[in-house]
């Protein structure tokens, strides 16, 4: 997307923080000459904040400064947007070799190679995936970008609404509801209130059939630097979505009615993988809803 004509004078770096970037990003390198008015380009969003610290080009002057701020204080930023997004390709490709063969990936973002189809369909070619998000920049991103692949369908939902999504005429058509799902909270809890969050993901785990599959990661207080949290809710109380850092034991809450596969929760860039912790720690697991 081009950025230029829409920016203030005072542009911001274009590079993300810190770290090269190993992903190819031609295919969503398409020209935008217009913004829909739906997307609010005078604060800054999550999706289109993440989109820039994993090195993407779908992001405003306003979503690179806030990457920034946070940037001076916490390096290795690109590294973390990159070790969540691993964590995701990881369980993934873990979910189908289990046998799950439809997926449902709730707070999507902007599309962001490899998706979760492509990562689900390399185990499973005949692999089912609906996208879930409220940003509208994304579902803009998804109908050109997602939709039009076999398997896939997009939808613009907030994930607060469990019923909302399952039983959208158009998901239901599409997988079959009857059959196990592996359900995605791939960092997009941090972007919903505790007692909300917990209630939410209880929702999904009664109405999703047994042998589903959670995965989740989330940004975890525990290993970080207070001084760093601090920092990260600031940012984001400039956002639509102000951010919730959570404890490990409030994290462990989420997967309650599950019983957690190998290596259990763990920091993201451990989970069946071999790195060392960032400054930002995401812990990642994957239950399976018994
Ligand atoms: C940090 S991005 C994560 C993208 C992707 N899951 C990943 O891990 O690579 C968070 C995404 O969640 C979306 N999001 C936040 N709150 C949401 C809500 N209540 N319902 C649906 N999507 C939401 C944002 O729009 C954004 O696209």
């Amino acid at each position: 997307m081009t950025t230029q004509p829409h920016e203030p004078p005072t542009e911001p770096p274009t590079e993300p923080p810190t770290g090269q970037i190993a992903v190819d990003w031609s295919w969503t390198a398409s020209e935008q000459e217009w913004i829909p008015p739906e997307i609010d380009i005078s604060k800054p969003s999550a999706a289109r904040m993440y989109d820039f610290a994993l090195g993407g080009k779908d992001n405003f002057a306003i979503d690179r400064q806030a990457v920034h701020e946070v940037g001076r204080v916490i390096p290795d930023l690109q590294a973390c947007a990159q070790a969540n997004r691993g964590f995701l390709i990881r369980a993934v490709n873990a979910m189908a070799e289990l046998g799950i063969e439809q997926f449902i990936d709730l707070g999507s973002g902007i599309p962001t190679s490899p998706n979760v189809h492509e990562v689900a369909q390399e185990v499973r070619p005949g692999a089912k995936v609906v996208y879930v998000d409220n940003d509208p920049i994304v579902m803009t991103y998804n109908r050109a970008l997602r939709a039009p692949r076999p398997g896939v369908l997009a939808l613009d939902h907030d994930l607060r609404q469990p019923h909302g999504i399952l039983d959208d005429p158009r998901l239901r058509a599409h997988l079959d509801p009857d059959r196990p799902v592996g359900l995605l909270f791939v960092a997009v809890l941090h972007f919903v209130r505790r007692e909300m969050a917990i209630k939410v993901v209880e929702q999904y785990r009664r109405l999703l059939p047994a042998g589903s599959y959670l995965a989740i990661s989330a940004i975890c207080s525990d290993g970080m630097e207070p001084a760093s949290v601090e920092l990260l809710e600031k940012v984001y109380d400039s956002s639509p979505t102000p951010l919730v850092v959570r404890s490990r034991s409030q994290v462990e809450q989420l997967f309650d009615g599950t019983e957690l596969i190998e290596p259990g929760l763990v920091d993201a860039t451990q989970w069946k993988n071999d790195e060392n912790p960032l400054p930002i720690r995401i812990l990642g697991g994957v239950g399976r809803i018994v």
